[in-house]
């Protein structure tokens, strides 16, 4: 910890996907909801639908990731690393993180998917983090991207109304000046794996018509105790990154929580002691972009100048597995 902050986040940027899905709208998929129900458990009111041309994950991730390597001022040959978190990649073999590296033409990097679910981007900034750290990269470019709505039951109300699609970057290089990482926390547990997941499609039971016919590759989630764990665990997450950084959320210029539910956010910036007019919320316009909230909801607040150079953000997340983490960040 005390040889910290040893990389910094030089450039952020998004990939988003143009089309606009309104709560009203799900009547028209047969989908029996209604705007008022959504709003009221999740304060969720439109999400983007990744439908267009390129707007596939590595799509999106390759917008999101030249908007953060301009604003970084690096171009593609300098990237050493790419770490691509989602739970919905173009493919299972290879990595999607590969499909961007050919896109990108970032030939020198070594390229790979990481699969934390909504943490995922906290995990791979930590795990660049690291890599720069032990001398094995100098620049990185970690990704968060997901097309959920490819991997969400269009007939489950209770979890098709919650998802949305997105892409979000961030370039990560070695510190010089005392911005950057100050602290990080990344915790799991596996025993609650079956509480939000996709059972089936894999390789413990691949595709067959059995599995298409219980729509088995689908997102499956218990939403009650899915919600009471997030609030637990992400009011955890938020003392330890303070901790880590030994600062008070009093020094906390914003709290960037993990977009899934205005409930949810609520509950840790009220655990966090931070006033709503401290905590990026997006989630109305974007509901639950996965491991892409949180760099999105980033590149939005330095966009709309609630954070600028030398702001001390947290950012907080929690997901499948479970998995969840934080970290404190001078920009
Ligand atoms: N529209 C209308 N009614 C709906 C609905 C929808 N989209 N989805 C579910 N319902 C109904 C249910 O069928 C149930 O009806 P019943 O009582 O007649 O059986 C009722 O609403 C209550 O369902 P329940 O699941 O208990 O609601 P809830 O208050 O727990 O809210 C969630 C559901 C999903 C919004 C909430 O549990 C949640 O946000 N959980 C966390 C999810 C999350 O964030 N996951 C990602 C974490 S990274």
């Amino acid at each position: 910890m005390s040889a910290r902050p040893i990389a910094y986040l030089a450039g952020i940027g998004s990939g988003i996907p143009a089309e606009v899905m309104t709560n009203h709208d799900f009547a028209a998929v047969g989908i029996e909801t209604s705007h008022e129900w959504i709003v009221e458990r999740t304060g969720i009111v439109e999400r983007r639908i990744a439908r267009g041309a390129g707007e596939s994950t590595a799509g999106m991730a390759a917008t999101a990731s030249r908007i953060a390597m301009e604003r970084a001022g690096v171009h593609a040959g300098e990237i050493d690393i790419i770490v691509l978190s989602t739970a919905s990649p173009d493919r299972l073999l290879p990595s999607t993180a590969v499909d961007l590296q050919a896109e990108l033409g970032a030939s020198r990097a070594a390229a790979f998917d990481l699969s934390a679910a909504c943490s995922g981007w906290l995990y791979g900034l930590t795990v660049a983090e690291g890599m720069i750290m032990s001398g094995v990269a100098e620049t990185a470019l970690v990704v968060g991207s997901e097309k959920m709505s490819s991997i969400i039951d269009w007939s489950d109300r209770a979890t098709c109304v919650l998802f949305g699609d997105g892409a979000g970057a961030a370039i990560l290089k070695r510190s010089t000046d005392g911005r950057g990482i100050l602290s990080t926390y990344l915790r799991s547990d596996g025993t609650l794996a079956d509480l939000l997941y996709r059972p089936d499609g894999g390789a413990r039971r691949p595709f067959d018509a059995d599995v298409l016919a219980e729509r088995g590759q689908y997102v499956h989630m218990a939403g009650r105790e899915v919600f009471k764990h997030a609030v637990r665990s992400m009011a955890d997450a938020v003392d330890r990154a303070l901790d880590g950084a030994q600062l008070a959320a009093s020094d906390i210029d914003l709290l960037i929580p993990h977009q899934a539910n205005l409930r949810i956010i609520d509950a840790t910036a009220k655990h966090a002691r931070m006033p709503m007019d401290r905590v990026y919320v997006n989630v109305d316009r974007y509901g639950n972009t996965s491991s892409a909230s949180i760099p999105i909801a980033l590149d939005e607040a330095i966009a709309a100048g609630r954070v600028g150079k030398d702001s001390t953000v947290l950012m907080v997340a929690f997901g499948a597995g479970f998995t969840w983490a934080s970290m404190v960040a001078r920009l």
